[in-house]
């Protein structure tokens, strides 16, 4: 596939010297002090679902970058009535942008947009595939907290099978050197999971996965989902839910991390999710300078 370059697909294709070149492009950008990097440039930000986080700080960190940014959403646009993803991408490339980020329900779709339009593609996520600017935000975070990745012992907690942003953070830190340990129930973390990427073991027992652990990374848990598997609502939380009594497991410097949306009283308590071990608001807060890096990088302007 010929992917125009500057095009962000996702963490597996990147090498760890791509990956920490970008983590320090990030370092240097400052939403607050706006540079005109991407002055004059368009950026569409296509998005067939839902999103908070990811849609709002691409857009953030476009202007602060001095580009113009277009938002085009399924509802409300000419794909309800059946435009198709490439004629879509046609489209927004005819009117002018220079790069267009998308999230999309399907594995593949921004690999299909990136082969047939000549600008660089940004995954903001796709299907169960994967999530990579959310994986170098987190990678961000850590390494503001951790300083390096390197011998990390990283736990991740939860629907790990339906998430794109343990795949693609699973690739990350494991090519960054930290050892991770998945947990949960086999229905969301199956034994295959092992073979994502090298570094990672998984234990069915919190207590396990806690101990001696550096970060916590927590994942949404969709209760439909739980009863669609049928695991017993109340059985998931007594075995898998983050609680302080929980954490105090964990070394006594773990952070905990989740990409959101969390849901109170489901992956986490509230005394989790606002103690002083979280570091939820500084991942969001960690966006916007990370997708400053992901974009000046996709105009060429990371040097
Ligand atoms: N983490 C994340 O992708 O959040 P949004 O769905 O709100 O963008």
């Amino acid at each position: 596939m010929n992917a125009a370059r500057g095009s962000l697909l996702g963490i597996e294709p990147l090498d760890a010297l791509e990956i920490l070149k970008i983590l320090k492009f990030a370092r240097s950008m400052n939403p607050h002090k706006p540079r005109a990097l991407l002055k004059g440039k368009r950026i569409a930000l296509l998005f067939y679902e839902a999103s908070t986080r990811t849609r709002s700080s691409f857009e953030i960190a476009a202007k602060a970058l001095g580009a113009y940014t277009v938002v085009v959403h399924a509802s409300g646009s000419s794909i309800e009535k059946g435009e198709s993803l490439l004629d879509t991408g046609y489209t927004l490339r005819a009117v002018g942008a220079d790069a267009i980020v998308i999230r999309h329900p399907n594995a593949g779709a921004p690999h299909l947009m990136a082969s047939r339009i000549d600008v660089p593609v940004i995954n903001a996520g796709d299907g169960m595939h994967e999530h990579p600017s959310q994986a170098l935000l987190d990678a961000y975070t850590i390494l503001r907290n951790k300083k390096t990745l390197k011998g990390l012992h990283i736990a991740i907690i939860g629907d790990i099978f339906h998430s794109r942003v343990a795949r693609s953070s699973c690739h990350l830190w494991s090519k960054l050197g930290a050892k991770v340990t998945l947990c949960g129930p086999p229905e969301l973390v199956p034994d295959v999971a092992v073979t994502l990427a090298p570094n990672l073991s998984i234990t069915r027992h919190m207590d396990e996965a806690l101990r001696g652990t550096d970060v916590v990374m927590l994942l949404r848990v969709q209760k439909e989902r739980l009863a669609g598997l049928k695991i017993h609502l109340p059985d998931y939380i007594a075995r898998y839910q983050m609680t302080t009594a929980r954490l105090k497991i964990a070394r006594r410097d773990a952070i905990v991390m989740h990409p959101g949306p969390i849901i109170r009283g489901m992956e986490l308590t509230d005394d989790v999710a606002d103690g002083a071990q979280s570091r939820i608001i500084e991942e969001v807060h960690n966006g916007v300078p990370t997708r400053m890096a992901i974009l000046a990088r996709a105009m060429g302007r990371m040097r």
